[in-house]
């Protein structure tokens, strides 16, 4: 899936709740923009008209309100688009994507949260996002009671019910964070696992080194 680019680099965060995905996102989209990058952020599940709509029926309401499965089937619709509407366009620009979630948390939430079968997981990316993959996958790792507190001490200050996933019971959550350690010991070409539990300066900096050294690119200091 080559051709589907120029220069731009597809970077997507992955973690737990509350881990920092989103605040670190606009960190490295800061960071990127003052060396002159094109940057794109997105996030998942959405990103594109459609995918936004299956968002809203996803992020809230009761915690068993869709059978997992459904749920993935959901989730891959909302990624086709998200693909062909925002991030496969982007990159022929020559952009930078930055993606807050993508594949990596339907396998952690669905397979190893859940108990659908990974090998379907599998199959459905293959006939939904093909050979395509990201440039590189960081996740962010942080114990799972710490990313709750933060999450949601931040869902109060925002007033926001998006919070389907986070009222899962902790054994979801520890099965959550097990499935990122998993995932990046099995793909460690693409994933490298972030420490969270510092500041998140501290955090944002071991993500810069990260992305320099992995993507083979000359990146002045943030
Ligand atoms: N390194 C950090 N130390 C302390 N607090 C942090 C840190 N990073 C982010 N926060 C705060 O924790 C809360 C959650 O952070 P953020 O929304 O970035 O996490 P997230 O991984 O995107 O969460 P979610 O999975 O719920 O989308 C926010 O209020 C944010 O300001
Ligand atoms: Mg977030």
């Amino acid at each position: 899936m080559n051709a589907e680019r120029k220069s731009g680099k597809f970077i997507t965060f992955e973690g737990g709740e509350g881990t920092g995905k989103t605040t670190q996102i606009q960190l490295l989209a800061e960071g990127l923009r003052a060396q002159g990058y094109e940057v794109v952020t997105t996030r998942e599940p959405g990103g594109a008209p459609g995918a936004d709509s299956i968002r809203s029926l996803l992020v809230s309401g009761a915690t068993d309100k869709w059978d997992p499965l459904s749920e993935c089937l959901l989730l891959f619709a909302a990624r086709r688009e998200h693909l062909n509407k925002t991030i496969w366009p982007a990159l022929r620009q020559g952009a930078w994507v930055l993606c807050d979630r993508f594949s990596d948390s339907t396998m952690a939430y669905q397979g190893y949260g859940h108990d659908v079968p990974k090998a379907l997981i599998q199959s459905l990316y293959d006939a939904v996002v093909g050979a395509f993959a990201p440039d590189l996958t960081l996740i962010l790792d942080l114990d799972v009671e710490t990313g709750l507190d933060r999450a949601n001490a931040r869902n109060t200050e925002t007033a926001s019910r998006e919070d389907r996933f986070e009222r899962l019971d902790r054994s979801f959550h520890e099965r959550l964070r097990e499935g990122f350690l998993e995932i990046a010991r099995q793909s460690p070409d693409r994933c490298a696992v972030i420490s969270a539990d510092n500041s998140p300066d501290v955090v944002g900096a071991s993500i810069w080194k990260t992305v320099e050294s992995r993507l083979d690119t000359r990146m002045a200091g943030a």
